[in-house]
């Protein structure tokens, strides 16, 4: 995928990042940085900085950074070319013909056309007489008007090709319905029929309203119970979540995360509107992350069942990593959220979800079912593994609170417990101090980078590289005056192709700023040369650019000077051998 450069360097001007970064966060001036609230991890205090002039964005607090195009690509989950299409429509400017990206798109713009017409189909079959079945199936699930609506419930008739005539009639390709998975071929006649027959069907929508897919349920007890899409052009399950669509406008300050498309739909015709479900797999990290981007609590409401508790336990770490608060919410006297709502009614759930589990409830509950209490040397067990699990507790309150909680349940008075869970604080204390030491005793390591897979091998030459980068992308004509101190000779591998690219951009008259280089550079990178930018200050200043160049400089001669001797005694070596062979 390669736009032209100068395209890009004028994308990039005519989406001023403060401005783009303006329609999602609510920016305030604070020198030349605005700051704000950061839209990728949920915070109190505004750690969020956008450098207008650098055309960048950086987060102190979660290190998630980069320019214009990155911003767009995290906030509005698109890929690179999706997201320099966006930002080209919002300027008014014309994509470059780039023969690849257009047909991709093409090909992605008819199969959303398509499937929004298959899912008009099947929602106006419902209104028709073979649709009566349906219909009852839908009373009979208690779904009502307003929901079928709402989420464009429908009905896939029976038959081979009723939905194939109906979109071929419309002048789409066979091609087509089978790029979008919504038709069949047959081995032996080479026909194609439809995949979806008899079913009701539930549209699957992305967070930007395209239909991507659909999930059809049998109306009676036949298999398989629900078919879904499989993987397309415009279907990939690991980056969705059914419902997402409607959740992430909801006010209700969480996402609830149930199992299944009747759960979900059931939640939201009893008011709660921020239920989502995940599409017949296991929690995706990737799911995880288009998650945190709308909230910062999930409520996890899985089948009580040992499918649905091991998917619980997998799912917890996945959240927590995406930077999200994770609740359990446990139901008695009902096997999934749709039949809770329907036995019991939306005040119940609402009791049950304002004091669903934290963390550590549904940690010691699990802790405790491991246990025979009534046995003393396992009640012992349970009592050190319980005081080890709330020493992680940061608050005193919270561990008191939880120990007493884990004391009673196990038939243990609280002083026992407090003891205990005093004892494994202590402990805990004990090695963390340990390991700030040792941190303590290695600064070098403070100043490593702190993205994952990037290191500095030589920090000393690391940190003048830094500085110069600081520099020129502050004042961009000092590269004219380093053109003898190529990016070959840094250390950092990473910050030399950044500075390079940046020499590259000078030489041909292009925008010498980062965000007119994202293509160039993975997520990660990105986020770790944003980061760079917003470190110093870097004042431009000419004598410690001078510094920097000669530390550049005698790091790379003392490398090269190490490398020779390598070779040196590798040659050495090899006439001994001859010289032994000889
Ligand atoms: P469940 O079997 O728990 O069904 O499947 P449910 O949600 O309670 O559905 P109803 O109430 O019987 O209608 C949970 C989810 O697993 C996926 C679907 O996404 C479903 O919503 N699933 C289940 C399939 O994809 N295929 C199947 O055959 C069954
Ligand atoms: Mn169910």
């Amino acid at each position: 995928m390669a736009f032209p450069q100068s395209f890009l360097d004028e994308l990039v001007s005519r989406n001023p990042i403060d401005e783009v970064v303006s329609q999602y966060v609510q920016l305030s001036r604070k020198g030349s940085n605005l700051f704000g609230l950061c839209p990728f991890h949920s915070e109190k205090t505004g750690s969020f900085s956008v450098a207008p002039e650098k055309g960048i964005y950086y987060c102190f607090g979660c290190h998630k950074g980069g320019g214009v195009i990155n911003f767009v690509m995290e906030i509005e989950n698109l890929d690179y070319p999706d997201a320099v299409r966006f930002l080209a429509k919002r300027a008014g400017m014309e994509v470059p013909d780039d023969a690849g990206y257009q047909s991709t798109y093409r090909r992605q713009e008819r199969l959303w056309a398509l499937c929004k017409d298959a899912a008009r189909f099947f929602h106006g079959k419902l209104n028709e007489d073979c649709g009566s079945e349906a219909r009852a199936y839908i009373v009979r699930r208690g779904l009502s008007k307003g929901t079928v609506t709402r989420f464009g419930l429908g009905f896939a008739p029976g038959g081979w090709s009723a939905l194939i005539d109906a979109m071929v009639n419309k002048g789409y390709e066979k091609q087509d319905l089978l790029d979008a998975g919504l038709a069949l071929k047959s081995k032996e006649k080479g026909t194609i029929y439809d995949r979806f027959r008899n079913r009701l069907m539930f549209p699957i929508i992305d967070v930007r309203g395209n239909v991507i897919g659909f999930g059809g349920r049998v109306m009676d007890d036949s298999t398989p119970k629900y078919l879904n899409s499989p993987e397309t052009v415009i279907f990939n399950k690991r980056k969705n979540l059914f419902a997402m669509n409607i959740a992430k406008k909801s006010r209700q300050g969480r996402i609830i995360l149930t199992e299944g498309y009747m759960d979900a739909i059931a939640l939201h015709q009893y008011g709660f509107d921020c239920a989502v479900a995940s599409l017949g797999t296991a929690l995706t990290e990737e799911q995880a992350h288009l998650l945190s981007k709308y909230t910062s609590q999930i409520v996890l409401t899985y089948d009580g069942d040992e499918a649905g508790q091991n998917a619980t336990k997998r799912a917890i770490p996945m959240l927590e990593k995406a930077g999200l608060q994770v609740r359990v919410l446990r139901m008695q006297g009902a096997k999934d959220p749709d039949e809770f709502l329907k036995k019991y009614g939306a005040d119940r759930f609402k009791v049950l979800l304002d004091g669903s589990q934290s963390q550590m409830e549904y940690r010691l509950q699990s802790l405790m079912g491991r246990y025979h209490l009534e046995r003393d040397e396992e009640r012992v067990q349970f009592l050190q593994e319980a005081a080890k699990l709330i020493a992680s507790l940061q608050s005193p309150v919270e561990r008191e609170i939880y120990g007493a909680r884990a004391a009673e349940a196990a038939g243990i008075t609280a002083e026992a417990m407090k003891l205990e869970v005093g004892k494994a604080f202590k402990r805990r204390m004990a090695i963390q101090r340990k390991q700030e030491e040792k941190k303590n005793l290695a600064p070098a390591a403070a100043q490593q980078p702190k993205v994952r897979g990037i290191r500095y091998d030589d920090i000393r030459s690391a940190m003048a590289e830094e500085g110069i980068l600081q520099m020129v992308l502050r004042e961009e004509s000092l590269l004219d005056g380093l053109r003898d101190l190529p990016g070959a000779m840094f250390s950092s591998p990473l910050l030399g192709r950044a500075y390079d690219a940046l020499r590259q951009q000078r030489l041909h008259g292009g925008l010498c700023s980062l965000a007119a280089l994202e293509g160039q550079f993975t997520k990660e990178e990105m986020e770790h040369l944003s980061g760079v930018a917003q470190k110093g200050s870097a004042l431009v200043n000419e004598e410690a650019l001078r510094d920097y160049q000669n530390t550049i400089r005698e790091a790379y001669a003392k490398r090269e000077a190490r490398q020779d001797q390598d070779l040196m005694a590798l040659r050495n070596r090899l006439k001994e051998k001859k010289g032994l062979d000889g």
